[in-house]
């Protein structure tokens, strides 16, 4: 059975990546090999869900589960007024918590465009009477506030009838009888130039929705390489990142992990394995609250603590965090958020040197925290109020010439074994989110 899955997961690959072994070979750009650097140094971004689906607040599925038909949902459209969006005001917020990307929904599966494209009529500017161009505002205040941009774009389209229906979107009264993928991929492609061509520097584009075709009989062809070749070509730098839960393809930059950290799989979808790749610096999306659009019943947000957590153990994994927020219809971001926002930011401002430019440290995250490493140092986060006073084994690469609470500088004493497993004890006082010990 596991052979059976690892032997469908490796044709699935070799499939999607839309060419033979042949053309499996891909060679970033120098441009691109920097921006994957200055990416993974990043650490953390804010992903944002948002688009006329806000406006049913039943989060970013509502076409699909609703089981509405794609006409009627499309009227929402014209009363789309999100009277109180101000791209400068968003993205000091996003600075002030200490993140220095954002990913916006460009076009989600119900097919509509955040900006003003001539490929698709049903788009913000022609058909809302807001009419104004969202990525355009968006992009401008990124560029302003030097924040990277990066763009959400979805592989399935629930509206269009071009687009081959998957294992969603049945229900919306699409005819099938007009599918015609080549005719699909043109429209994408002349979407995508313009996205990377009216806007400025765009950092990366995020794909999603491969898994609509993994339930078919026969493998379903992508044929994805040439998209991945023409943005390379558009943007030298901008890194192709594609949310199918599976190890990088050819072309692809950025390896991205759904609510699950790399190497973990706890949401069992991953197909093959997921080799975890050095060349591609890694990224785990994760949700605020459990809806990534806005949903208005669902007020279950993450703590200040438990996001700090979530980024520290990311880290620790070498990855950076995308943490969602699906804006409100009317253009603001929900209060609980920002408040969220605010106390990450806070935590930042304080012990960022411990996160940014980072990668994981030599042991992965335990039950009592996690490790990150930056050159010669190690910064050992215990997250877990319940250590204080107990004692840690680290296994460690190297010799440790001090041991030091970040902040205070206080000494902490510790011993190190031959094989370079140190012990110390957690001080007594270890507070709660923060204790932070610097190993040299
Ligand atoms: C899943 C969801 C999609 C969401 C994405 C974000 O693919 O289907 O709605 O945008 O995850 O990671």
């Amino acid at each position: 059975m596991k052979l059976k899955k690892m032997l469908a997961g490796l044709l699935l690959a070799v499939a999607c990546s839309g060419q033979g072994l042949a053309q499996a070979t891909y060679q970033p750009s120098e441009e691109n090999i920097r921006s994957r650097a200055e990416f993974a140094d990043m650490k953390f971004g804010i992903f944002l869900h948002w688009g006329i689906y806000s406006m049913f607040a039943q989060g970013e599925w509502y076409l699909q589960n609703s089981g509405a038909d794609r006409y009627e949902y499309a009227k929402a459209a014209d009363g789309f007024y999100p009277h109180r969006f101000d791209a400068n005001k968003w993205v000091e917020a996003f600075k002030d918590a200490g993140a220095r990307y954002i990913c916006f929904t460009s076009r989600h599966h119900d097919g509509f465009s955040m900006w003003k494209s001539d490929a698709s009529a049903y788009n913000i500017v022609d058909a809302s009477p807001f009419g104004r161009d969202v990525i355009g505002e968006l992009a401008d205040a990124c560029h302003k506030q030097d924040m990277r941009m990066h763009l959400y774009y979805s592989h399935v389209d629930w509206g269009r009838d071009d687009y081959p229906m998957g294992r969603t979107g049945k229900h919306v009264g699409k005819d099938s009888t007009k599918s015609d993928y080549d005719h699909y991929m043109k429209f994408m492609n002349d979407q995508l130039t313009e996205l990377l061509t009216r806007y400025g520097k765009i950092g990366a584009i995020w794909f999603d929705g491969m898994w609509d075709h993994d339930s078919d009989s026969i493998p379903f062809d992508w044929k994805l390489r040439p998209q991945y070749d023409l943005i390379h070509r558009l943007q030298p730098a901008c890194l192709v990142g594609n949310n199918h839960h599976g190890s990088v393809l050819p072309g692809e930059d950025i390896q991205i992990f759904e609510r699950d950290l790399p190497g973990e799989n706890t949401t069992g979808w991953v197909q093959d394995g997921m080799q975890v790749s050095a060349q591609n610096p890694l990224e785990t999306c994760q949700t605020m609250n459990g809806m990534w659009g806005y949903k208005v019943v669902d007020q279950n947000y993450k703590s200040v603590d438990a996001i700090v957590h979530l980024l520290i153990n990311t880290s620790g994994k070498g990855a950076n965090l995308l943490l969602n927020i699906g804006p409100q219809p009317n253009g603001e971001l929900p209060a609980i958020a920002l408040d969220r926002l605010k106390g990450v930011g806070k935590w930042l401002r304080e012990f960022g040197e411990t996160i940014y430019g980072t990668t994981a440290g030599d042991m992965m995250p335990q039950s009592w925290g996690a490790i990150t490493k930056k050159g010669a140092v190690q910064y050992v986060h215990i997250t877990d109020n319940a250590m204080a006073g107990q004692p840690i084994t680290l296994a460690l690469k190297g010799k440790v010439k001090s041991a030091t609470v970040f902040g205070s500088g206080e000494k902490v004493p510790f011993k190190q074994a031959k094989d370079n497993a140190l012990t110390l004890t957690v001080p007594q006082h270890a507070p709660i989110t923060d204790y932070i010990i610097v190993l040299k």
